[in-house]
């Protein structure tokens, strides 16, 4: 016989399960699995003293050197960090399972009457959902006393899934042989949750460290996404000669990491995201968020949307987090003076065709916007642009185009004097007039074929209007060019 006898003494979540009348091991509750496991990476008996959260919290605190930022999580902050899809659905059956709807039993072949039931129950579902399977080689490994089984039942009792598996003591590791959920079961997060409570049993009462398996092509997807690869790390000496070869199947291992519980991973997976979110905290001011402006919906009720002429400057530092993100005012002339930010993008402006073009000094800039707005509004493609849509015309405009923006808003905006502070706002705005249009009509419309007309004669106006730097250099030095 390849293994090693009868398995080695259990240890580590072993204290959580306990032996039901049967004879069969079911896990007490995932949370005090959990801490166990905690308790066993620590040392320490932390008995009901404090939960697995903290205790994870204070090892990652221990691991952090860096300076402190604005520090921990509140506590409201930690329940708000989300859990993913994953864990939800695995805290749906730990639910289920505390509530008595479904539990896990690892059953052994050792004549005791129920076992003996769960195994049959075991054998039927194999046979049925593993058609390619002999039966008699089937009956034979579920039944054989070297193998494992655990079964996943109803509250009835009925058995809905399981996975049987042969455990190589020595070698420490097990093969899995069947693997299977009833159909009408399937797809609910039983198979994920029945291999994380069998590997649980397994490193635990088993002590093993690996499984492999041999997945057929249609189940290699199921087995990656419990973990297992394509990549044997396990020595081949470990394995070879003592599982069978299959043709046609993949074979695929999963490590077993010593110190996972694997059946309270939601608590893990929760405790390692606030632990990251309270790193990044320590390096980061990201999550800090700072009153909004009001200065723009306080403009727009005063004259309706962006048709209030009251636009005024605000001062950069007195927005709110500019400072604190480093911003200072002499930082901001010295950037002015190095023609860097928005005031300074290494273009010029041809004003007049006469003249050299002009950098791109507030006053320039203003004349050059008041020369463009005036060419666009002269194209006779302009016409659907030149004022908001009325909504009599289109009663779902705006449930669709949440940024609406017309020739006359830029108008306005424009006439203030003090919005299009750069070349790139107003750009911004005109591009929206576009794309707003594109994104409500279909490319069919009229309308969607004069927003791409206009945008192409905006863009030749630009093109003949601006000069950048490069092209500067070029003209200079055309034989590098
Ligand atoms: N191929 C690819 N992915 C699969 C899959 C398959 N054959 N079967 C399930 N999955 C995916 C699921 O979509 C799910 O993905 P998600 O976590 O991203 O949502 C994940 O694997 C687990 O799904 P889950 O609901 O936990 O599994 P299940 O209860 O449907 O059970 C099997 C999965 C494989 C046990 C079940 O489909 C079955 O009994 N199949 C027939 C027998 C079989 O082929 N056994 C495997 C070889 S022994």
């Amino acid at each position: 016989m390849a293994d090693g006898g009868e398995p080695p003494p259990k240890r580590q979540c072993v204290q959580n399960l306990q032996i039901d009348s049967s004879g069969s091991l079911l896990p007490q509750g995932f949370a005090s699995g959990l801490v166990g496991a905690v308790q066993q990476e620590s040392g320490r008996d932390t008995h009901g003293s404090t939960s697995l959260t903290q205790q994870v919290q204070r090892t990652a605190e221990n691991l952090i050197s860096e300076p402190a930022g604005p520090g921990p999580l509140s506590s409201r902050d930690r329940e708000r960090i989300a859990t993913g899809a994953y864990s939800q659905r695995e805290e749906a059956l730990i639910k289920r399972e505390q509530d008595g709807d479904i539990a896990f039993r690892y059953v052994l072949n050792n004549n005791d009457p129920q076992n003996l039931i769960y195994l049959v129950g075991l054998k039927n579902i194999f046979s049925k959902q593993l058609p390619n399977m002999p039966k008699e080689y089937i009956v034979r490994l579920v039944f054989d006393r070297r193998h494992r089984s655990v079964a996943l039942l109803k509250r009835n009792g009925a058995v809905i899934g399981g996975i049987t598996y042969r455990a190589f003591h020595a070698q420490t590791f097990g093969e899995i042989a069947f693997c299977a959920v009833t159909s009408h079961e399937q797809v609910k997060g039983y198979g994920t949750r029945l291999m994380n409570q069998t590997k649980e049993f397994a490193r635990t009462i088993d002590r093993l460290t690996h499984f492999l398996t041999y997945a057929d092509n249609n189940a290699v997807g199921y087995f990656e996404k419990q973990g297992f690869t394509r990549d044997i790390s396990l020595e081949r000496e470990r394995w070879q000669g003592f599982i069978k070869d299959y043709d046609g199947g993949t074979l695929m291992e999963c490590v077993m990491h010593p110190q996972i519980c694997y059946i309270g991973l939601p608590d893990m997976i929760h405790a390692q995201r606030i632990a990251l979110d309270d790193h990044i905290r320590r390096l980061s001011h990201s999550h800090v968020v700072r009153p909004g402006l009001t200065h723009f919906i306080d403009t727009a009720t005063a004259g309706g949307f962006g048709r209030s002429s009251r636009y005024s400057v605000i001062p950069i530092g007195d927005i709110p987090g500019v400072r604190e993100a480093g911003w200072t005012p002499s930082l901001a002339s010295v950037q002015q003076q190095q023609g860097v930010g928005g005031g300074g993008s290494k273009y010029r402006l041809v004003l007049d065709r006469g003249r050299p073009p002009a950098d791109p000094a507030p006053e320039n800039l203003q004349v050059f916007l008041r020369s463009l707005m005036e060419y666009i509004q002269g194209l006779e493609e302009s016409w659907p642009f030149k004022e908001q849509v009325a909504v009599q015309d289109a009663p779902d405009y705006y449930d669709v185009i949440k940024d609406p923006i017309a020739l006359d808003v830029m108008e306005e905006r424009l006439a203030s004097g003090c919005f299009y502070v750069t070349l790139e706002i107003f750009n911004a705005d005109l591009r929206r007039i576009f794309e707003n249009c594109r994104f409500y009509n279909a490319p069919d419309t009229i309308y969607y074929k004069l927003a791409n007309k206009l945008e192409s004669l905006v863009n030749q106006y630009l093109t003949t209007h601006l000069l950048f730097d490069e092209q500067e250099e070029e003209a200079a030095n055309p034989a590098q060019a």
